[in-house]
């Protein structure tokens, strides 16, 4: 979450900068900043809300600016305001400076700052960061006659050299702690953006026309050819013609540049509304290319099979929609390898003390590689000695450079905050994994990878919008649904609740079926609108009871069902493919992620950027 830029170079730098961070609005989209430097120069431009804001209040503005950061935020430490939007000046306002991540020893390193006199306008912990760096590269003495540039304190005149301020940088990150990828400039040292990065992403590109500073390759897309992936620890600076890179050690680190490979076309809309349409199309596509790359590289057979011992102790966590995957793939083990599986939500997993050792394996999973609670997970498995296996989309990611062994999705970026095709590509995965596993195993399993890819290619362009309008007229003013299924459906309920509150803010909660009269059915009354999943044909008659259930007490039950027979039973029926039961979620979600962004758009919400969520959250 947040999303930094810097560019240097032969073009103009603000809208070099406004234009690359377009693409990082999924980071964050609670304020926009840019901040350029030129000659006595430096200026700041801040805005709450969307990057489109600052676009047009800068728009008639020339700045002949070569070098400029620029910042999206979303909030973690002070609320989105002017004051907190980055980029962030000291009280000199010498320097300006934009961060990823959180500063975790903020309080005590303002306390400290604060009985030096040091005042500060924000409540954030990059603000800190700011002026803790600011009074670093002022104590540094420039002793060699390099160019340098002259500022007036108080009580005198200092001269700050570029090697100065690399001092101060390392100074200033043994002094913090937590996570950060910065960018900042400095008034009076022209055409240079100096960097730190610890656990936030940042990477570095290179074209003709400049050089630039990203926290991901979708930024680069069409502005550099090829990028190197800063590690953690590292700092320097980049400048019209050279970049300087140091490790922890202060060793010097020669750059190493791989092209980058995202096209164009994958990340822009084409001619769709939104990302989250576009990507609720590309879900059979992501799960066939999965499919495909995990089977021509052999990917899963490289991974040495004891690994899968059948007396390894299985774990599985991640967040958000990629624990849902997580939750598939513990059914999947449980139902058709017999064994148990361990899975909890990454943020409450590394606190409960889980069981960890060299037998243990943990599957984590997560489109971004970036989750911070993710992550941390992966990082106390391998203290513990446990193998770790991680389902990846992004590649290059922190968790691909952590996890013992990858299994890549090939779902292509996915832009809208809500996750759609990555969902998919990672059931792709998992259903491989298993299938892989039950192999090792001699075990038949139930399904088969062919047949998910016939299915997935059968109803590829099947196209739910017209079906569904009179459901999202149905929900659009409600204020909370339900969704209710049994087994794997209940399952693809805790998804399609996900889906429809996080782009929708109707309230809503899935519930096993069988649930319902233990408590939530006291919550419902005439006319509540209730999305039943059916696709297990072993489950009708039970599943039907809860539709009973809730008919008698007033409810509209909208069926998402291959089996038509039971339209008589519900309010409607909304026809699904009918497959073998463990491949109904191949055809049973895009519906229900249509419903969602067909629910969005009749409230006039924008899917692809939800109020106060992130795509790639990168705090814990
Ligand atoms: C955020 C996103 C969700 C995503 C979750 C996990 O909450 O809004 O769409 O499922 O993070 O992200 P990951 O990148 O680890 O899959």
């Amino acid at each position: 979450m947040c999303g930094i830029v810097g560019y240097v170079g032969e073009k103009l730098a603000i809208p070099m900068v406004l234009e690359c961070l377009k693409s990082l609005e999924y980071r964050g989209y609670d304020s926009a900043g840019v901040a350029y430097v030129d000659g006595k120069k430096l200026e700041v431009f801040k805005r709450v809300g969307k990057l489109k804001i600052l676009s047009n209040f800068i728009e008639n503005k020339i700045i002949p600016a070569s070098c400029a950061i620029g910042h999206t935020r979303w909030a973690t430490h002070g609320e989105p305001s002017e004051k907190n939007a980055h980029p962030h000046t000291d009280n000199l306002s010498v320097l300006a400076l934009a961060h990823n991540g959180i500063i975790e020893n903020f309080s005590a390193l303002k306390k400290d700052l604060n009985t030096q006199g040091v005042e500060f306008y924000g409540e954030t912990d990059t603000e800190v960061f700011a002026k803790l760096l600011q009074q670093n590269i002022f104590n540094e003495n420039a002793i060699k006659s390099e160019n340098y540039a002259m500022h007036s304190t108080m009580h005198n005149t200092i001269k700050v050299t570029k090697k100065c301020i690399i001092m101060a940088i390392k100074k200033t990150i043994m002094q913090c702690t937590g996570s950060y990828a910065v960018v900042f400039i400095f008034k009076g040292i022209d055409d240079v953006i100096f960097f730190a990065k610890n656990k936030s992403p940042l990477i570095i590109g290179e074209s003709k026309y400049g050089k630039m500073l990203a926290s991901d390759t979708p930024a680069l897309l069409g502005k550099c050819e090829k990028f190197h992936t800063i590690n953690d620890g590292e700092f320097g600076y980049i400048s019209k013609r050279s970049i300087c890179i140091y490790d922890k050690d202060f060793n010097k680190i020669k750059p190493y540049f791989m092209p980058i490979k995202l096209q164009l076309n994958e990340v822009i809309l084409g001619e769709h509304q939104h990302f989250m349409q576009k990507e609720i199309e590309e879900g059979a596509k992501s799960v066939l290319d999965t499919l495909d790359r995990l089977d021509s590289q052999k990917i899963l057979a490289k991974i040495p099979e004891q690994i899968f011992d059948i007396n390894s102790n299985f774990y599985i966590t991640a967040c958000g929609t990629a624990l849902h995957a997580g939750r598939i793939a513990k059914y999947l083990i449980e139902n058709q390898l017999g064994e148990s599986v361990d899975l909890d939500y990454a943020s409450e997993f590394r606190y409960k003390r889980p069981q960890l050792n060299s037998r243990s394996v943990c599957l984590c999973i997560s489109q971004s590689g970036e989750t911070a609670d993710t992550l941390s997970c992966l990082e106390l498995s391998k203290e513990f000695g446990a193998t770790t296996l991680a389902v990846v989309n992004v590649r290059g990611s922190r968790m691909e450079s952590i996890a013992d062994y990858i299994i890549p999705t090939s779902a292509g970026p996915e832009i809208a905050v809500a996750s759609t095709k990555a969902y998919l590509a990672q059931l792709g995965a998992i259903y491989a994994l298993i299938a892989h596993m039950a192999k090792i195993r001699n075990k038949s399993l139930d399904f088969s990878i062919d047949e998910i890819k016939s299915i997935v290619k059968a109803n590829e362009n099947v196209n739910y919008e017209n079906e569904l309008k009179e459901v999202v007229e149905l929900i659009k003013n409600e204020e909370s649904v339900y969704f209710v299924g049994r087994g794997l459906d209940y399952l693809l309920a805790m998804e399609a609740s996900l889906k429809l509150k996080e782009i929708t803010y109707i309230h809503s909660e899935a519930l096993p079926a069988g649930e319902l009269k233990h408590g939530s059915l006291a919550l419902i009354s005439e006319g509540c609108v209730v999305f039943a999943i059916l696709t297990q044909s072993d489950l009708i008659e039970k599943t039907l009871n809860n539709v009973h259930e809730l008919n008698s007490r007033g409810a509209k039950v909208v069926l998402f069902t291959p089996f038509i027979e039971l339209k008589n039973f519900v309010y409607k029926l909304i026809k699904l493919p009918n497959v073998k039961n463990l491949l109904a979620p191949f055809v049973a979600l895009k519906p229900l992620q249509t419903l969602a962004y067909l629910s969005a758009i009749s409230k006039n919400l924008d899917p692809d950027k939800p109020r106060n969520l992130a795509k790639s959250v990168t705090v814990e």
